[in-house]
């Protein structure tokens, strides 16, 4: 697998615990794990030369689960697990999110479910008391024996204002280990989100959705979606890598490493069901604030990053409260100069597009 920046085979985990530390060890020495597609780049906004108020007049704030964010950001959803790196990447993300009062995702909480003793890792209440918390759980688990109760648990513990389900079928195709039972999922996510007290979110990981998706899931009374599409973080290439490892000698990863529906389209696709009331949050390869305000423009409420934010948070709190203020500024400059004043008012603004002929095909 011709994987840049790869020194030494990559460990294989069956057992599950190690299983997230061996995909961030793939994540930082594969820099093709981000496809890094750049689709938002295709899309131009009109430019205002008289944007007639000041920079530092643009309100970036909006509302989202009862809460003010002060920018229309989630770092989502990545760790949680054993150890103490894992530890050290989720509270410094908490303790960032809380500072600039923007939202979080966890990374699976199965991992807390099966292994109680990691349950520290997603102790993050304490240290954002304020901001919107996420928990987050594979769908696929419903079909493997976890039910309401287990959402329960995962929500109960992280005091989590919704419950993100994650939807990932190729993921699961090849991880070597993966649990590939999708068949009647969409109703026992309807009957979660039902029973629970708080929202529930269904997202993918990075291969997108569709409206076949969309229809079924807003039939099933789901009101939020993460699109989490195609263009950055590419699953099917890290866990080809640990297919490769655990020794199953074919391409399937590098095969499927940019399948999937880019963000932009998905977004796209999905407008039909923003105007009927599902909350859209838009997510998979935003590299930028300008980046952001293109998929709010596009019909996103909320807008989701991952990968970027997996290096800072190793490092501490600061690094990575730097990387939201430079979203922030770029997210700023970017709403300013397409001439609106608020964050609020740019969602589902396809007016502020460019004609798509200047997109080249998107
Ligand atoms: C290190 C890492 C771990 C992730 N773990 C999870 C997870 O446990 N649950 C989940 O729903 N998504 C997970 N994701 C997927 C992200 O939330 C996101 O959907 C995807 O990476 C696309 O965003 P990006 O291109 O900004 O990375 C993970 C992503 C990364 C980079």
């Amino acid at each position: 697998m011709n994987a840049r920046n790869s020194s030494g085979p990559i460990p294989s985990d069956p057992s599950g615990p190690h299983r997230k530390e061996q995909a961030i060890e793939i994540i930082l020495r594969d820099a093709e794990a981000d496809r890094n597609r750049r689709y938002f780049d295709r899309i131009q906004l009109w430019h205002r030369a008289l944007p007639e108020y000041d920079l530092e007049d643009v309100d970036t704030s909006i509302e989202f689960l009862g809460r003010t964010l002060a920018l229309p950001l989630l770092i989502s959803s990545m760790t949680g697990g054993r150890g103490e790196r894992l530890q050290r990447i989720n509270h410094n993300l908490a303790r960032a999110a809380e500072l600039c009062r923007v939202a979080m995702g966890v990374g699976s909480q199965r991992v807390m479910i099966e292994h109680p003793e990691t349950a520290a890792s997603f102790d993050l209440r304490p240290l954002a008391p304020s901001t919107v918390l996420l928990s987050n759980l594979g769908a696929v688990q419903l079909n493997y024996g976890y039910g309401l109760e287990q959402c329960r648990r995962a929500v109960e513990h992280l005091r989590a204002d919704a419950l993100i389900l994650h939807c990932n079928p190729l993921q699961e195709a090849v991880q070597p280990e993966g649990q590939t039972r999708f068949g009647g999922l969409v109703q026992k996510i309807g009957a979660i989100a039902a029973q629970l007290p708080v929202p529930v979110v269904v997202k993918e990981v990075g291969a997108g959705v569709s409206p076949a998706d969309a229809q079924a899931l807003w039939t099933a009374g789901i009101r939020i979606l993460d699109v989490a599409g195609a263009g950055g973080t590419s699953w099917s290439r890290i866990e080809g890598h640990r297919r490769r490892a655990a020794g199953v000698g074919d391409d399937l990863g590098q095969t499927f490493q940019d399948w999937g529906v880019p963000t932009p389209i998905a977004l796209r696709a999905l407008a039909p069901f923003r105007e009927r009331g599902m909350t859209l949050i838009a997510s998979g390869g935003i590299r930028s604030g300008l980046d952001m305000v293109k998929a709010m423009a596009l019909g996103a409420s909320l807008v989701g990053v991952a990968r970027p934010f997996l290096a800072p948070a190793m490092e501490s709190t600061e690094r990575v409260v730097e990387l939201i203020r430079q979203f922030e500024h770029e997210f700023r400059v970017a709403l300013w100069l397409t001439g609106l004043r608020s964050a609020r008012e740019l969602i589902g603004r396809t007016d502020l597009l460019l004609p798509r002929e200047l997109e080249d095909g998107t």
